[in-house]
């Protein structure tokens, strides 16, 4: 086949069709003729015609619409391996992003048909079940990360989880570089911290929730998150990228009763140039066809300090409309498939709550690291402070005005405008 083949502007997707969306910069051709060639490479063909039989033909992707840069490319689900979500990023986003014939490549969107999105596990509780576990009707949840971020040893991880449950964090998580180093090992800390969980739960009455790094090597992992299961767990945490999709695939396959909590790191290696790599949205498809429940989708609030008064002027922000883009695609009606949780965290403090609550809405799941262990009176203050500006937020009360008798919230928002 040559490109020409794969160029069909009058074709019209079907139902059976996997559709792409890509943002194609040609590199010394016409915009025309690179998109053949992302179509070409990403689905049957190769740099030259390698005279293959007619049969092969069908399997081809048709580019189907060009417009300026933004090329639409839609490929037969027959193409892929139902089920099997390494397969398809291996076409749609392999080869293509390294080709002579583009500058830049970007995937921006996919649109994955019925029988290929039936062809997975998709979330175990997505967000109508993470709720009736933590038993959090409909308020967002508050959540904090251990810090400092690697280095304490067990004892003082578990004191440090347990006070931002006392003090009214609903989940606590590892940070995405810990997992079972020598000074704080998984076994230890799993046990420890799900006994303290269970002290501040008979504190509080509140349901609380650990969710420990379970990332390694899959055989591990899948020990690691037996372990959590026989102990009680309700969460455990992966890092997505850096585990492998195949790996994700494995821990949702064995389906243990836990709720899976998706850290992204290393996902701005492609999901940042917005010229370049593959968006945020895309990886959270297949976060979400694969089946985690929960999923980082950045914060929209940047760098920016302060509390709705502050940031209110962002309306225009990029940042912000891609966070929503994220946060609206992981509740978008797949069928059976069910949503994930959102989940907002880096750089918030209790100042941010109204901001994100106003932007991104109530079905969200706020982490604050150094917004809550960071607090100038310690962790336990910091996550009351957090629970406060929640609190305030639900009542539609400005936090300035709930800072004059919440004297936590009073201090995070004093220290955080600094
Ligand atoms: C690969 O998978 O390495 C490439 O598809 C090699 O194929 P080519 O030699 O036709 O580029
Ligand atoms: C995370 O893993 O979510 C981040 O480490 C959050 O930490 P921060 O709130 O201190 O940015
Ligand atoms: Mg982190």
């Amino acid at each position: 086949m040559k490109p020409t083949d794969f160029i069909k502007l009058k074709y019209k997707p079907t139902s059976n069709d996997l559709v792409c969306l890509f943002r194609v910069e040609p590199n010394k051709m016409t915009l025309k003729e690179a998109a053949a060639n992302v179509a070409l490479e990403s689905s049957v063909g190769t740099w030259t015609d390698v005279h293959e039989k007619k049969y092969v033909h069908k399997l081809g992707a048709k580019v189907f619409s060009i417009n300026k840069k933004m090329v639409k490319i839609a490929y037969p689900s027959e193409l892929f391996e139902l089920g099997n979500a390494p397969n398809i990023l291996s076409s749609i986003a392999g080869n293509i992003f390294g080709m002579s014939c583009v500058k830049n490549l970007r995937l921006v969107d996919i649109q994955f048909p019925q029988k290929l999105l039936r062809s997975f596990k998709g979330p175990k509780y997505g967000i109508q079940g993470v709720r009736k576990i933590m038993k959090v009707k409909n308020r967002p949840m508050i959540g904090t990360i251990v810090k400092p971020k690697l280095g304490l040893n067990t004892k003082d991880h578990t004191e440090s989880a347990y006070q931002a449950w006392a003090g009214g964090c609903d989940i606590v998580k590892d940070d995405e570089n810990l997992s079972s180093q020598k000074f704080n090992k998984f076994e230890k800390r799993l046990v420890t911290c799900l006994e303290a969980a269970d002290k501040a739960k008979q504190q509080t009455g509140e349901e609380k929730g650990y969710m420990i790094n379970v990332t390694d090597e899959t055989k591990e992992m899948i020990k690691r998150a037996q372990l959590a299961e026989d102990h009680g767990s309700k969460y455990i945490m992966i890092d997505i990228v850096t585990a492998g999709f195949s790996a994700l695939q494995t821990l949702r396959e064995a389906d243990f009763k836990l709720i899976l909590h998706a850290h992204r790191a290393m996902h701005a290696a492609f999901t940042r140039n917005e010229h370049h790599g593959i968006s945020m949205v895309c990886l959270s498809d297949f976060a979400r066809l694969i089946g985690v429940d929960q999923l980082h989708i950045g914060t929209a609030i940047g760098k920016m300090q302060g509390d709705l008064e502050l940031v209110s002027h962002l309306d225009d922000n990029m940042e912000r409309k891609i966070v929503k883009a994220n946060k609206d695609r992981l509740a978008q009606n797949w069928g059976k498939v069910k949503t994930v949780f959102p989940v907002s965290s880096g750089g918030l403090h209790p100042g941010h709550v109204p901001f994100l609550v106003k932007h991104l809405g109530n079905d969200l799941i706020i982490q604050m690291g150094g917004g809550i262990h960071g607090h100038p009176n310690g962790t336990l203050r910091g996550a009351i402070a957090a629970r406060q500006a929640l609190e305030a937020t639900m009542k539609k009360i400005p936090l300035k005005t709930y800072a004059k008798n919440h004297i936590e919230l009073r201090d995070a928002l004093n220290y955080w405008k600094k």
